[in-house]
């Protein structure tokens, strides 16, 4: 299996601080050729045609996010990038705004022409630096150029929390609060940002529209599985050979991505499992290796591909010492906005560090599963719905290291 670039198509080839070697490449035609078409139909397209679905893991149909707030009769709407990047062992949309920021300004560029937004914004995780700046300079270079007409961009350093990467949280930090979920509905695309129309979209997926809009978006739909098409960047991090990220077309299996592209497990050791789509989300174990990575697929095993995070686990781990890594992750990041997460994580933390030293109990297991039932019940957002996920799973699936653990009785 080889990797279609499409996303990272200029990457490794182009001067990231060269707006002159991006146009050499193509760039900012398909803008020149979005801004002919009727933006209702260019929507369209992108629903019916292309069929994208967003990158940032909740795979949400791109057309329809935007149709609604075409739709909307409001005289102000934006459009925000969300470049927060948070999720451990996920580092994809870096590797596109180091290697080709242009790419994604052209797409929010095409994004706000279709729904009509004259602000936009970059929203990018506070630690990635260099992004920052190579984003800055590409959104002058691009408003030199005159490409950016009469829309702003502005380029925001995050606030430093996993939580601002959730699309309402991003706005409110956006408008100075503190970055906390809002309550939904209404929907971001009836009331987001200052209280207007706001679609939010991720890096990938915004890398993904130029070339939809030159090659076609026949073209986008014809690549991959059927109800996902196109490619997915997937992250390679954990035991395995080759840490990469690469770019595979979405009927790749995950097989294709752990020992084609990451060469497999390190030191000859076996696959115990997979922790894919993030630290919110459950293991895959070997024998489901032969399934497309693609968002429906991955969900029909009881997996979800999220980010597109692949963490290889070798045979010789015990996933409670993991799970109180994820924990850890969780307290850390609870927003505190809600009670049963900002107490919740700090328990679930508490008693799987118990365990993991070997000094837990099966009662304390039994805790975990209640407090889990209670907190994806009813946590305000998916942050700390989910921050338990990966424990279930790994009880489920490996009871037995669990039991290695238990505190020998006296
Ligand atoms: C706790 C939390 C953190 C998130 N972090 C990110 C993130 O860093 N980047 C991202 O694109 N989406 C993130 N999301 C998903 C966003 O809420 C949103 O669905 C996404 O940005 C929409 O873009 P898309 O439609 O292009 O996928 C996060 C969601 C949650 C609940």
């Amino acid at each position: 299996m080889e990797e279609v670039r499409i996303a990272l198509r200029n990457v490794g080839k182009i001067k990231p601080d060269s707006i002159e070697d991006y146009i050499a490449a193509g760039g900012y035609e398909a803008l020149k050729k979005a801004r002919t078409l009727d933006r209702g139909k260019l929507i369209r397209t992108i629903e019916e045609t292309s069929r994208l679905r967003g990158r940032g893991g909740a795979a949400f149909s791109t057309g329809k996010k935007w149709s609604s707030a075409y739709a909307s009769k409001e005289e102000s709407k934006y459009l925000v990038c969300n470049a927060d990047e948070g999720e451990p062992g996920t580092y994809k949309d870096r590797v596109i705004l180091e290697g080709d920021p242009h790419t994604v300004i052209e797409g929010l560029l095409i994004g706000a022409y279709a729904i009509g937004a004259k602000e936009c914004f970059l929203y990018v995780r506070g630690e990635y630096e260099k992004s920052i700046k190579l984003l800055r300079r590409a959104v002058k270079q691009a408003e030199e150029k005159g490409l950016t007409g009469e829309v702003s961009i502005k380029v925001v350093s995050g606030a430093g929390a996993y939580i601002c990467g959730e699309g309402t949280a991003i706005v409110n930090s956006l408008e100075g609060l503190r970055g906390e979920p809002r309550l939904k509905p209404p929907s971001m695309a009836v009331r987001g940002l200052n209280q207007k129309p706001t679609v939010v979209n991720n890096v990938e997926t915004f890398a993904l529209i130029p070339e939809i809009v030159n090659k076609g978006a026949g073209w986008f739909g014809a690549i991959g599985a059927e109800k996902f098409p196109g490619t997915k960047l997937m992250c390679l991090s954990g035991d395995v050979v080759n840490k990469v990220c690469v770019e595979v077309p979405t009927n790749a299996t995950l097989q294709d991505v752990v020992e084609g592209f990451g060469g497999g497990v390190v030191n000859g050791k076996k696959l115990k499992a997979i922790q894919l789509g993030g630290s919110s989300c459950g293991f895959v174990t070997p024998d489901q290796l032969d399934t497309p990575i693609d968002f429906d697929s991955i969900g029909s095993i009881g997996a979800s591909l999220g980010s597109g995070a692949v963490y290889v686990i070798d045979e010789s781990r015990n996933l409670v010492d993991i799970l109180w890594e994820i924990a850890k992750f969780f307290r850390h990041e609870s927003c505190g906005k809600c009670t049963p997460c900002r107490e919740g994580t700090m328990r679930v933390e508490e008693l799987l560090e118990k365990l993991a030293k070997g000094e837990g109990s099966q009662a304390d297991i039994e805790l975990i599963r209640t407090l889990a039932d209670y907190m994806q019940k009813s946590c305000f957002c998916p942050l700390g719905q989910s921050a338990t996920t990966a424990f279930l799973s790994a009880w489920k699936l490996f009871p037995e290291d669990f039991a290695a653990k238990l505190r020998k009785e006296a």
